[in-house]
């Protein structure tokens, strides 16, 4: 690898400066990706196709000096092979036409073959790995079974997440049903991702913060570390570094950093320094800056990227991102900054 700075953060290694990458770094903020977005239709065929998959995969390494390169796909495609058919329009958001109604629907629900129903996300990542070329890393990922259920559920986003927060209150087994398919087909996805060239993992969990901490370590908390054990057993010594994200999980940051994972992805409530006493003597730490610091000025991105680098201190552990993903509003020059001053700015925090 010529560029394993990523990867020797998350192995709490030395590093000759901090690492770092942006959550949706191929995405609508850069021309090139809707362009690439234009020729494919629509963002589901640019997913299913593995050489446009591929293409805005690489797009922002083209531009920036970033450390890892992550696989450009969706959550949601777990959702799609089971059936429930997607779609996702600008301004809208993901939909799903079939949404879970009934115990029966989830009764009904098969776990999918990565390789026969998601074939095309096993294709793009063997695809990136060769164009890549070992320059940098690639992370593979998945959305975590609560954050999946949420949408399977609800159709699509949601505010008060009311259909999906009804069954655990009234039918927690037919919720449990539910996640523990959801843990089985996102653990084989990942197993499948990493069989084609995944070099580390990532579980989103995007909406395990709006539970109550109980049902944090129940419905989501604790499928996520059924995911690490699975693929602890299935990999063996071939299981790459697992990053685990919850967003809005400040509260909990040291039961997620036992679940067995390598790192926890912070949003920017947390203070790094905070996370760091509690955590970073178990788990790398990788975030936090808030995507809106990208609307200020120059300046402005260089002083929070110093501030942040600074809160997290001096050592090893530390891989540097945003704490959710960028806006599509963002402009390019800033996040060349922002990956510019990464490196620059954290040398001194680096023997
Ligand atoms: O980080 C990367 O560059 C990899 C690509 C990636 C996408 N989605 C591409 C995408 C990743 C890792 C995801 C994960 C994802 N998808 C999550 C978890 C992370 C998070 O952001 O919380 C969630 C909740 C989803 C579901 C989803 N997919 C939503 C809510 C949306 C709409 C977003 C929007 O801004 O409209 C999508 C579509 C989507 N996924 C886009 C991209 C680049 C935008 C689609 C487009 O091009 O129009």
């Amino acid at each position: 690898m010529k560029n394993d700075r990523f990867l020797r953060a998350l192995a709490r290694a030395p590093v000759d400066c901090t690492p770092v990458w942006i959550m949706r770094q191929a995405g609508r903020y850069l021309p090139e990706y809707r362009a690439t977005r234009a020729r494919a239709g629509d963002f589901l065929t640019l997913c299913k196709t593995p050489e446009l998959a591929c293409e805005v995969t690489l797009q922002p390494l083209r531009r920036f000096d970033l450390d890892a390169a992550i696989l450009f796909s969706d959550i949601l495609t777990i959702p799609d092979a089971m059936g429930l058919g997607l779609s996702v329009e600008e301004g809208v958001g993901p939909r799903l036409e079939k949404p879970l109604r009934s115990r029966a629907d989830i009764e009904n629900l098969a776990v999918p073959d990565p390789e026969s129903d998601l074939g095309y996300v096993m294709e793009a990542v063997r695809l990136i790995r060769r164009e890549l070329d070992d320059r940098v890393p690639l992370i593979g990922f998945a959305g975590s079974p609560w954050t999946l259920a949420t949408y399977m559920v609800e159709g699509g986003s949601s505010k008060e997440f009311s259909l999906i927060k009804k069954i655990i209150y009234d039918e927690p087994e037919t919720a449990h049903l539910l996640l523990s398919k959801l843990a089985a087909a996102v653990a084989a996805y990942l197993a499948a991702q990493v069989a084609a060239g995944a070099q580390a993992l990532m579980i989103f969990d995007t909406w395990g913060g709006v539970l109550t901490s109980r049902d944090y370590e129940n419905y989501s908390l604790g499928y996520m570390r059924k995911i690490v054990n699975a693929l602890d057993r299935d990999l063996k010594e071939d299981r790459p570094p697992v990053i685990l994200f919850t967003k809005g999980a400040g509260q909990w940051l040291e039961k997620i950093a036992s679940a067995g994972c390598e790192a926890v992805g912070l949003d920017w409530t947390v203070d790094l320094d905070d996370a760091r006493n509690r955590i970073g003597d178990r788990v790398a730490l990788q975030g936090n800056m808030d995507p809106n610091v990208l609307y200020a000025s120059q300046g402005r991105v260089r002083q929070e990227v110093a501030r942040i680098l600074k809160q997290f201190g001096s050592g090893r552990g530390h891989v540097f991102n945003l704490g959710h993903g960028i806006h599509p509003g963002i402009d390019p020059e800033n996040v060349q900054v922002l990956v510019q001053a990464v490196h620059e700015m954290s040398i001194p925090f680096h023997d």
